[in-house]
């Protein structure tokens, strides 16, 4: 198959979260299937050596009219080879980040995100690269079905060209006043309750309503999708689509998350050199100032958002620290609550850190080190961070909910393959007795621990099997009858 893959952002050039992770491992797996791909992505000014890149096109949308917007397509390879397009458009994607400046998104985002989308179709048909799936991401592409629909409905180039959307995110929907996407003409007219309100259109809506094929990163979160408490405010929209939407749980890339080859790391191990683990935990305690020894470690590594549980998490930290406990935090965003983790990190300084900021190679260095993992999420749709550290046999501490409930097994419910620890009402008293059970765990049964350590680095989670799922959805796609 012929496969246009877009997304906002990708490893190795731009990333912010696990979209990036996943828009590039998909695609490599897909190439490496036997498929023909090409992943669709800004040209950032951020991007290091994106100047360098080869330009294969110079394209304009809605030429020769007071429309008009040029663009270049420039290209760059990956792993394995993969091929990437950057759409380069300055008056886009010449900014200091990806999304906004200080935690407030740019105020055209609408309008730089349609841009993607629309740029995307019209580089595929001006290099010749005809695809039979255009697999969108999120709300920052899910405008793309629709155009298909609007604006190449007579077009013979994409007779055939079916399209799919991956929500990693029901929470972020990308919602414009339609103003903003002048440049997509068509666009002015659609008036359907489904995915617009009055003058404003909602992204995400429109990708859901118009993509042939839906799904989310797990089933755990597709099926809250299709429920008032989970949906976001999209229930509607989720369980109309039932009959074309399910759940594909993600990946994990090991080449770059296994602790027995990790670059990142100071010391390497695996399940049979599990003795090295601790070398690590030291070495990261003297890196960052904090006692070395055999305290329990706690590692998170997050964006700071409602939605990783950062607001139950506060209110019962110093608590916590009551114990002989360390914990280290990275993770930049809602500047509450940056304010508030540090304001605790000056108060325990020999217990608690935190970085701010966002820092690839501490991340790594943090599963490695750390004996349990936090992700007391609110929500989350798959999370990646929880299937890293079972790779790096650091216990996680997950709520049941979404993908985290979809990966994670509770030791206490389930001794033999317990590989975590998990609890369920979103509130600080429920995590915090949770993390009491973890540090009980740590101080009762040290050989114990180990093993449930082995039981999480056996786990696997490879991204070969999700993508015989992507595949199956993209036939599931290719079947349905054109839309006219
Ligand atoms: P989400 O995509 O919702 O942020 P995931 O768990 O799916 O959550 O993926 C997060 C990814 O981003 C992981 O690869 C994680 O290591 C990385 N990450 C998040 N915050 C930081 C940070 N501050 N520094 C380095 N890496 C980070
Ligand atoms: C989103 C979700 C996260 C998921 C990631 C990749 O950012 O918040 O749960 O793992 O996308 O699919």
């Amino acid at each position: 198959m012929n496969i246009l893959f877009l997304a906002a952002e990708v490893a190795d050039l731009v990333k912010t979260g696990g979209l990036a992770d996943v828009a590039k491992a998909l695609p490599i797996q897909l190439k490496q299937n036997g498929h023909q791909v090409r992943v669709v992505m800004p040209c950032y000014s951020s991007i290091k050596n994106s100047e360098n890149f080869e330009v294969i096109g110079q394209g304009a949308i809605n030429k020769d009219t007071e429309r008009q917007i040029d663009y270049t397509v420039k290209h760059t390879f990956l792993t394995e080879g993969l091929e990437v397009w950057l759409i380069d458009c300055p008056r886009y994607y010449n900014r200091t980040s990806l999304y906004g400046d200080n935690n407030q998104a740019y105020f055209d985002n609408g309008e730089r995100f349609a841009f993607l989308s629309v740029a995307a179709l019209d580089a595929a048909q001006m290099l010749g690269f005809c695809p039979d799936i255009v697999h969108c991401n999120d709300w920052h592409t899910a405008l793309c079905p629709m155009i298909l629909r609007l604006k190449y409905d007579k077009n013979s180039f994409f007779k055939d060209t079916k399209s799919v959307i991956t929500v990693h995110n029901g929470a972020f929907q990308g919602v414009f006043d339609r103003q903003q996407i002048f440049f997509i003409p068509e666009i002015a007219h659609v008036y359907n309750d489904m995915i617009s309100q009055g003058s404003y259109i909602n992204f995400l809506k429109c990708g859901v309503f118009y993509a042939d094929k839906i799904n989310t990163v797990s089933p755990g979160y597709a099926q809250e999708l299709t429920t008032y408490l989970g949906g976001h405010g999209m229930t509607k929209n989720f369980q109309d689509r039932q009959a074309d939407f399910v759940g594909i749980v993600n990946g994990c890339d090991y080449s770059d998350w296994d602790p027995a080859t990790d670059k990142n790391l100071n010391i390497c191990y695996d399940i049979s050199t599990m003795e090295e683990k601790i070398l690590g935990k030291y070495i990261l305690q003297r890196e960052l100032n904090l006692p070395m020894g055999d305290t329990p470690l706690y590692g998170m590594v997050a964006r700071l958002t409602d939605q990783k549980g950062v607001g139950i998490l506060i209110p019962i930290i110093e608590r916590f620290l009551k114990h002989k406990v360390q914990m280290i935090i990275l993770g930049s965003g809602d500047p509450n609550f940056e304010n508030a983790l540090s304001d605790i990190a000056g108060r325990y300084k020999d217990k608690f850190i935190f970085v701010k900021g966002y820092d690839n190679v501490l991340a790594h260095r943090i599963e490695a080190a750390s004996d349990f993992f936090l992700m007391p999420s609110i929500f989350e749709p798959c999370g990646l961070n929880q299937i890293y550290s079972l790779a790096y046999g650091t216990l996680p501490i997950v709520r049941a909910v979404g993908g985290l409930k979809d990966t994670v097994i509770d030791y206490d419910d389930n001794k033999e393959k317990g590989n975590g620890f998990v609890f369920k009402e979103p509130n600080a008293e429920e995590l915090l007795s949770c993390l009491r059970r973890t540090l009980i765990f740590y101080l009762e049964d040290q050989i114990e621990m180990q093993r449930v350590k082995r039981n999480a680095m056996q786990v696997r989670f490879s991204w070969s099997d999700s993508c015989a799922h992507y595949e199956a959805l993209y036939k599931e796609a290719l079947a349905k009858p054109r839309w006219w």
